[in-house]
C-alpha cells in the first residue's frame, strides 16, 4: 500500500472476524515495528503477545475484572469499601485511570464517545447499553490476539513517548497488512491479570493493550472521529 494509504486507512477496528492470526504474521509485524527510532537507540519496551488459549484466559480475567467494577460502581458505599479491602477489584495497573479530564480535553472526549454511540445506535442515557459497548474492550473486541505494551519506568515520559512511536508503527505495519488494531488504554486498568500469564520484568509498567486481528464487516468499524483543524494544532506566535 501507499504510505498516504495505509495513514488514512488506519482507524480503530472495535469488531474482529474470528479468523486466526498466525504467530509467524505477528512475528513479522514485531519486526517492522522495532525499526522505529528511540531515545539513544534504548528501545525501553516490551510487548506480550496473547493467543490461542492464552488471549481466552486474559479475556475472561478481564472481562470478569469490568463485570465486578461495573456492578460495584451501582452499590453502596459500604459494600465498595468491603470489596477494596478484599482487594482484587479494584484497578491495579501501573498508571492510575484518568477520572478527571482537563477541560481543554474534555469536550473532544465527549464528541468522540458520542460519535461512537450515536452510530451504534446507543442513546444518551442507556448505561446498559453503554457499560456493554464499554465490556467489548476487555473481550478485545474478539479479536484473536491481544498484545500489552510496557514501557521502562526508568526514562519517564520517553519511555512511553518511545513505546507510543513503537505502537504506531505496529499499527500502520497491521494496517499494510489487512489486519486491524485497537490500542486500548482500558487494557492496562489491572496488571495482576496479564502478570499472571508473562513474566513480566518488574521495571516495565503496563502502558495500554492493543486488540489485533482482521476486521470483521460491522458498522462500528466505520468510525471516523473528527481530527482537529491544523490552526487549532498550531500554537500562535506571540
Ligand atoms: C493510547 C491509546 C489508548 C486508547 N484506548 C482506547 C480504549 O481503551 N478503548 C477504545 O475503544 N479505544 C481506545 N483508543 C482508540 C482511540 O479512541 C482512537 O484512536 C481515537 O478515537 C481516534 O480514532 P481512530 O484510531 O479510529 O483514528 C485508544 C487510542 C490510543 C492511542
Amino acid at each position: 500500500m501507499e504510505f498516504s494509504d495505509v495513514l488514512q486507512q488506519r482507524r480503530s477496528i472495535r469488531a474482529f472476524s474470528d479468523t486466526p492470526v498466525s504467530e509467524e504474521v505477528i512475528d513479522a509485524l514485531l519486526t517492522q515495528a522495532l525499526e522505529s527510532p528511540s531515545w539513544s537507540n534504548t528501545q525501553p519496551y516490551k510487548v506480550a503477545v496473547a493467543r490461542g488459549a492464552q488471549v481466552d484466559t486474559l479475556r475472561q480475567a478481564l472481562s470478569e475484572r469490568f463485570a465486578r467494577v461495573s456492578t460495584l460502581q451501582r452499590a453502596p458505599a459500604w459494600k465498595k469499601l468491603a470489596a477494596a479491602v478484599r482487594g482484587g477489584v479494584l484497578p491495579d495497573g501501573d498508571f492510575k485511570p484518568i477520572l478527571k479530564y482537563p477541560s481543554d480535553l474534555q469536550p473532544r472526549r465527549v464528541a468522540t464517545g458520542h460519535g461512537l454511540y450515536n452510530l451504534l445506535g446507543i442513546e444518551r442515557g442507556d448505561h446498559a447499553a453503554r457499560d456493554a459497548q464499554m465490556a467489548r474492550n476487555f473481550s478485545f473486541f474478539d479479536a484473536p490476539v491481544a498484545l500489552f505494551i510496557f514501557a521502562h519506568k526508568g526514562l519517564g515520559a520517553y519511555s512511553a513517548l518511545d513505546a507510543g512511536i513503537f505502537l504506531q508503527s505496529l499499527m500502520l505495519a497491521a494496517t499494510d497488512q489487512g489486519l486491524g488494531t485497537c490500542a486500548q488504554g482500558a487494557l492496562a486498568l489491572w496488571r495482576s491479570p496479564v502478570a499472571a500469564e508473562f513474566d513480566i520484568p518488574a521495571d516495565y509498567q503496563l502502558l495500554c493493550g492493543v486488540s489485533l486481528g482482521y476486521p470483521a464487516d460491522d458498522v462500528v468499524n466505520s468510525y471516523r472521529p473528527e481530527r482537529r483543524s491544523l490552526a487549532d494544532l498550531k500554537v500562535p506566535s506571540r
